[in-house]
């Protein structure tokens, strides 16, 4: 009998040992198409529960199991979708963009799915086809851009629990406290008062490119506000440099996404075994279909544009 191919995604986000198990790491939309592609039959997908069934909703032959199904998101757990469906209703005459964290029901409800890396294309493209668009779920990401590129969008009021930490004045205390040159680069995701301040602003790819392509002096400190995993793969490229993350308003040094760490290394080995971990059975067709469309969507733009 043919050996099933059982294929091992993991996020940025989660422990390095479990970034060392998986076929390809990566963030989420790297993660989508690799998963969209991979001729798998068994998809284990270490990362959080939206970003598995991204990838059943667009490979829903194959069998996707997700280690541990309290791995969910704040942007997903905050937003009640009948509220949701409303705040759509009350702007009908709008473009609805739905950032990838978010529910199956959430991205059937939108006409674009966008991640951190493609959004703000994504967003300048329905603007020049004169149209308005309002943007969920994750209120920082949307103030941001609203701010960066004098948009007005009204825009749902979620926020990821891990960067919404991110503080700005324990990060000008830090900074002062650094005599010699500093960078601050962030996801923006994080509120926006940090991202005033920032270096640069990315997606999780972006920044971690920004250091890799980093031809400064070696000598400065390098800050990063985002989830502490993508440091493993920041200094595993440049060992050489001083990568430190960027603090937030408790005193902790450290944000750390606590449903990206459920993927512990056992329960990993179990999904690959097939003995463990939830397989993501549970959308129906229906739902499989109507979210499918603002993802395709999504993945065609970024083939014409990108
Ligand atoms: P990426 O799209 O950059 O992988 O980010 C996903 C995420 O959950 C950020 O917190
Ligand atoms: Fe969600 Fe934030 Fe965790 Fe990303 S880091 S999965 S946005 S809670």
């Amino acid at each position: 009998m043919k050996k099933r191919k059982v294929v091992t995604l993991a996020h940025y986000y989660t422990i390095p040992e479990v970034q060392d198990m998986a076929d390809k790491v990566g963030d989420s939309l790297e993660l989508a198409l690799y998963a969209k592609d991979c001729d798998a039959d068994v998809i284990v997908f270490a990362g959080v529960r939206f970003m598995a069934e991204t990838a059943k909703i667009i490979n829903p032959k194959a069998k996707v199991i997700l280690p541990d199904i309290n791995s969910t998101c704040s942007l997903v757990t905050m937003t009640d979708i009948n509220k949701l469906k409303q705040w759509r209703e009350e702007h009908k005459d709008y473009v609805h963009v739905a950032y990838v964290n978010s529910s199956a029901e959430h991205k059937a409800l939108s006409d674009w799915t966008v991640t951190s890396r493609n959004v703000a294309d994504i967003i300048e493209y329905i603007y020049s086809q004169g149209k308005k668009v309002i943007y969920s779920p994750d209120r920082n990401m949307g103030a941001y851009l609203n701010a960066e590129y004098g948009y007005d969008m009204p825009l749902w009021s979620a926020v990821c629990e891990v960067h919404d930490k991110f503080n700005k004045e324990a990060l000008d205390e830090l900074v002062g406290s650094i005599s010699g040159q500093k960078y601050i680069i962030a996801h923006p995701e994080s509120p926006l008062p940090v991202l005033n301040d920032c270096d640069y602003i990315g997606s999780t790819h972006g920044l971690l490119n920004w250091v890799i392509d980093y031809n400064g002096s070696k000598d400065a400190v390098i800050l990063v506000a985002t989830e502490d995993g993508i440091l493993y793969n920041m200094k595993k490229a440049r060992p050489e440099l001083d990568i430190r993350q960027a603090p937030i308003y408790t005193g902790c040094k450290c944000n750390s996404c606590p449903y990206m760490k459920l993927n512990t290394v056992e329960a990993v080995k179990l999904a690959q075994q097939e003995q463990g971990g939830t397989v993501v059975d549970y959308l129906s067709d229906d739902l499989i279909a109507r979210a499918r469309i603002p993802i395709d969507r999504m993945i065609e733009f970024g083939h014409r544009h990108m």
